[in-house]
């Protein structure tokens, strides 16, 4: 579990993870600063990963709900998910997973759903929400659009439209550029692969 003394590190290694990955620069670092203060925040099931005194991954996770009309279920979710690019393909990533999926089990959660790589998670166990009956807050599925049970059948009586916390949807790009000024200044530059 990270404590504030991480907090500068698990940023810093999160802006290493995902720098030029979806966008030019990225804006995940200052995702995981503002979730810290988000009421949506669950630090009991979000875990660090350290390797000689030094940050290697983080997985943070947050609350979620499925809306289906008056009905509204609560589950989870986690992101960002990330690890430093030279300890990436070591497997702790799936360590961080499946301690934490163990965490949230034990904790009475039914299931997580998550937007994330479609060729990394299905590994782990992940199908796509049409399995689930849950779709996007916009009514889609989609390869991204993933989740699991944590118990068995946990998500078979969970219908309905995902909606995860605001927090994903507040990172105004002026904030970020901002927050970007406590980091290095590491180049922004166009790679085949990113969103825009
Ligand atoms: C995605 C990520 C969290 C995976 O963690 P990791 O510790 O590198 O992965 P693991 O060691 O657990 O698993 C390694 C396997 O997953 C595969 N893998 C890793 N990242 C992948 C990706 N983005 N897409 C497809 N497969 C991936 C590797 O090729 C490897 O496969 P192999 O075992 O067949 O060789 C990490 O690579 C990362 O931080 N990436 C950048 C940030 C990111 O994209 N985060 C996820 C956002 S949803």
């Amino acid at each position: 579990m990270e404590t504030k003394d991480d907090w500068y590190n698990v940023e810093l290694m999160t802006q290493h993870a995902f720098w030029n990955k979806h966008h030019l620069g990225c804006d995940e670092h200052y995702l995981v600063h503002k979730l810290r203060q988000d009421k949506d925040y669950l630090p009991e099931l979000s875990r660090i990963a350290v390797k000689d005194g030094v940050v290697i991954g983080c997985i943070m996770y947050s609350k979620a709900l499925v809306v289906d009309g008056a009905d509204t279920h609560e589950i989870i979710t986690f992101g960002p998910l990330c690890v430093e690019p030279k300890w990436q393909g070591s497997g702790v990533g799936e360590l961080l997973l499946r301690e934490t999926m163990n965490l949230a089990a034990n904790k009475g959660y039914k299931g997580i759903v998550i937007f994330g790589e479609p060729d990394y998670y299905p590994r782990i166990g992940f199908k796509t929400c049409d399995n689930f009956h849950i779709k996007t807050a916009d009514g889609k599925n989609f390869d991204a659009f993933m989740g699991i049970e944590l118990v068995k059948d946990g998500m078979k009586n969970i219908k309905g439209k995902f909606y995860e916390s605001n927090v994903f949807e507040n990172l105004p790009r002026e904030e970020v550029e901002e927050y970007n000024k406590n980091f290095p200044q590491l180049q922004k530059l166009r790679f085949p692969g990113q969103w825009d």
